[in-house]
């Protein structure tokens, strides 16, 4: 059992009124609040720390280079990578995928080759894919899903066809909360030898994931969405592979010598990390791996779910509520629509109540596509959320559909 009380009292911003009212804050798929322990390091960082790593033998640089690289090592364990080297710092699960597309699956592209995403994908999981397309004259194509929000995988051999440069699916959909059946997929995708990119952004804020168990190539994610800083994530991928790959972007500390005529690159994964990077996000990741992991993932996981499972059964009780996405396997997300009402007008009349909840197509337009409609609104749970914060969710609709009747 988790001590909520005690969890809420490290996160200061959920103690304060919006709007006269207490604020509840279900708005964690677009960002999670963070406790103090990483507000803490990020500034004992600038307090006390603060200086380049990698290139100083003063004592301040070797502090925060020790500090930065032991934030590798949180997040290696984190996701159970074999090494260090298999971990490159990047500013969220966007960049990673353009890296990897860019710096991995470019190189190897040509034209009338094929790119696999799913229908569910966060734009950041598609649009690098297309501008690789437009590119090379490679070709998308998508993975269909049913109307529970479901991948519908009853086409996914024939879709992975020789011509098959990689795989890219989320981990778990951020429109709909679906948590996709990856390991299968990546099996099937490596017995046709295609490797698999995985965007993990709504994965690890709400279980525990292993890298090596999963046998991915490449596992994404951002660190502002699981407690930590904004502008800061990780990139895992196969040493062999990253070994394999020329760098994405030049500049200091991604090379060993330069010189005009002959530039040698650094080793990995430093090699992918040009310019000074953002020494003080790596380290809030650190601290935010460190706290998850004192609490116990699957401890979260199970609160979760449990808020999820409450909120599913309230809102499906309610007339004249559509929820939209409705899979066996979830993790967090509760997207829905009132009858007669656009969802902006949801987030509105919530946010009077102080309930912070996202409304729009929640970057993911061809889901909404899919399902024939503008927007949602949808409500995402952390484990700092509460079962009263499931009924103000309840509240808030019945207040929307009383304004509305
Ligand atoms: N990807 C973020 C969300 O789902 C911004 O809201």
């Amino acid at each position: 059992m988790l001590d909520l009380q005690a969890i809420r009292q490290d996160f200061p911003i959920l103690h304060q009124e919006v709007n006269g009212q207490p604020l509840v804050y279900l708005d964690n798929a677009a960002s999670s609040q963070k406790p103090v322990q990483v507000i803490d390091a990020i500034a004992d960082y600038y307090r006390k720390d603060n200086a380049n790593v990698h290139r100083g033998v003063h004592r301040l640089s070797q502090r925060a280079t020790d500090a930065y690289e032991a934030s590798r090592e949180k997040v290696r364990n984190f996701v159970n990578a074999q090494s260090d080297k298999e971990v490159v710092f990047v500013r969220g699960a966007t960049e990673a995928i353009n890296l990897v597309a860019q710096s991995f699956v470019r190189p190897n592209l040509n034209a009338g080759d094929e790119i696999l995403i799913s229908h569910m994908e966060h734009h950041a999981n598609i649009v690098p894919w297309q501008m690789l397309c437009e590119q090379t004259g490679a070709k998308l194509n998508v993975i269909p899903m049913n109307l529970e929000g479901e991948l519908d995988l009853s086409t996914f051999d024939e879709l992975l066809t020789d011509k098959t440069k990689v795989l890219a699916v989320g981990h778990v959909s951020n429109a709909l909360g679906t948590v996709n059946p990856i390991k299968d997929m990546i099996s099937k995708a490596h017995s046709k030898d295609i490797p698999v990119l995985i965007d993990g952004a709504q994965a690890v804020p709400h279980m525990e994931v292993d890298v090596q168990d999963l046998d991915c190539d490449f596992y994404v994610f951002s660190g502002h969405k699981m407690f930590a800083p904004t502008g800061i994530g990780a990139l895992y991928g196969k040493q062999d592979l990253l070994e394999a790959m020329p760098p994405w972007q030049g500049g200091g500390d991604m090379i060993l010598s330069v010189s005009f005529e002959h530039t040698q690159y650094n080793e990995l994964p430093y090699k992918f990390e040009a310019g000074t990077p953002h020494i003080a996000g790596a380290i809030g990741l650190g601290a935010a791996i460190d706290y998850m992991q004192d609490l116990g993932i699957t401890n979260l996981a199970n609160h979760e779910h449990d808020l999820l499972v409450a909120a599913t059964e309230k809102v499906s009780a309610m007339d004249g509520v559509r929820i939209i996405g409705t899979a066996k396997e979830k993790a967090s997300v509760l997207s829905f629509m009132i009858e007669g009402v656009h969802p902006h007008d949801v987030g509105t009349i919530f946010d009077q109540q102080g309930v912070a909840i996202r409304t729009g197509h929640h970057c993911a337009q061809p889901v909404m596509q899919f399902f024939g409609i503008p927007a949602t609104a949808r409500a995402s749970f952390a484990f700092y959320n509460t079962m009263e914060e499931v009924d103000a969710l309840v509240l808030g609709i019945k207040k929307v559909q009383e304004l509305f009747a």
